[in-house]
């Protein structure tokens, strides 16, 4: 099945309960929370308290984008103010393995990010130990960017990875296949074609008509 996760970076943060209830009203299944630390990418955004207090408003599934230097350090803390899925950077770990781990042993899903300029085949050793793969198609600290092309290539080659380790390319069972960055009506239908089961929007949902965008992009999900 597939997921809309709107990204809360760029919601109204004077009116981020109204907006995330809305998306939720409206069906989405998670929410995705972008985690800056000002040294893996130049921004700095939010943290443990504005998650905690998240949660404490909402049932959703708390989708954790943590675009941190060594993440390794910070799992316990995210896990306690509430993520569900926790997704590390492979290029911000020092030992990829254990921080998946770490995440996993915490009881809460585990996600595995790569940039745009970071080749598919780094994640074959991971597959069978996460819940979801991202695949960045911006280069990760902003909204509002433009949607890299190649990620479409990266999506048939990790679906072809799949078919690879676990014999076959799709399932509710093999990872969530995940694509933040540069998402709209006009192209969602190409991602998903190419691979993605689970889309992070972020201007396109929460800039103008929240309740319209986040329908329209559940309708083509749901196609
Ligand atoms: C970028 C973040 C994305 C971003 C998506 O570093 O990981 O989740 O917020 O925003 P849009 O959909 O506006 O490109
Ligand atoms: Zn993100």
């Amino acid at each position: 099945m597939n997921w809309l996760s709107p990204s809360i970076l760029a919601a109204d943060f004077n009116r981020l309960g109204e907006q995330i209830q809305c998306v939720r009203d409206c069906g989405a299944q998670a929410l995705h929370f972008d985690v800056m630390d000002g040294l893996f990418v130049p921004s700095i955004s939010f943290g443990m308290p504005v998650l905690a207090s998240i949660r404490k408003e909402t049932d959703m599934f708390l989708d954790v984008h943590l675009m941190i230097r060594e993440p390794s350090r910070y799992i316990a803390e995210f896990v306690k103010s509430g993520a569900d899925l926790i997704t590390v950077h492979y290029e911000a770990c020092t030992d990829v393995m254990q921080t998946v781990g770490l995440i996993r042993d915490a009881g809460v899903k585990a996600g595995l990010s790569i940039r745009p300029d970071t080749p598919v085949s780094v994640l074959r050793p991971f597959l069978t130990k996460v819940d979801l793969i991202l695949i960045m198609s911006v280069n990760p600290g902003f909204g509002g960017q433009t949607f890299m092309e190649g990620t479409y290539d990266k999506l048939r080659e990790l679906r072809n990875m799949y078919s690879e380790v676990f014999g076959k390319a799709y399932g509710d069972e093999l990872p969530r296949v995940e694509v933040d960055g540069g998402i709209y009506l006009s192209n969602v239908a190409d991602v998903l074609g190419a691979g993605a089961d689970t889309i992070v929007a972020g201007s396109a949902v929460f800039h103008g008509d929240i309740d319209a965008n986040t329908k329209a992009f559940l309708e083509i999900l749901a196609g």
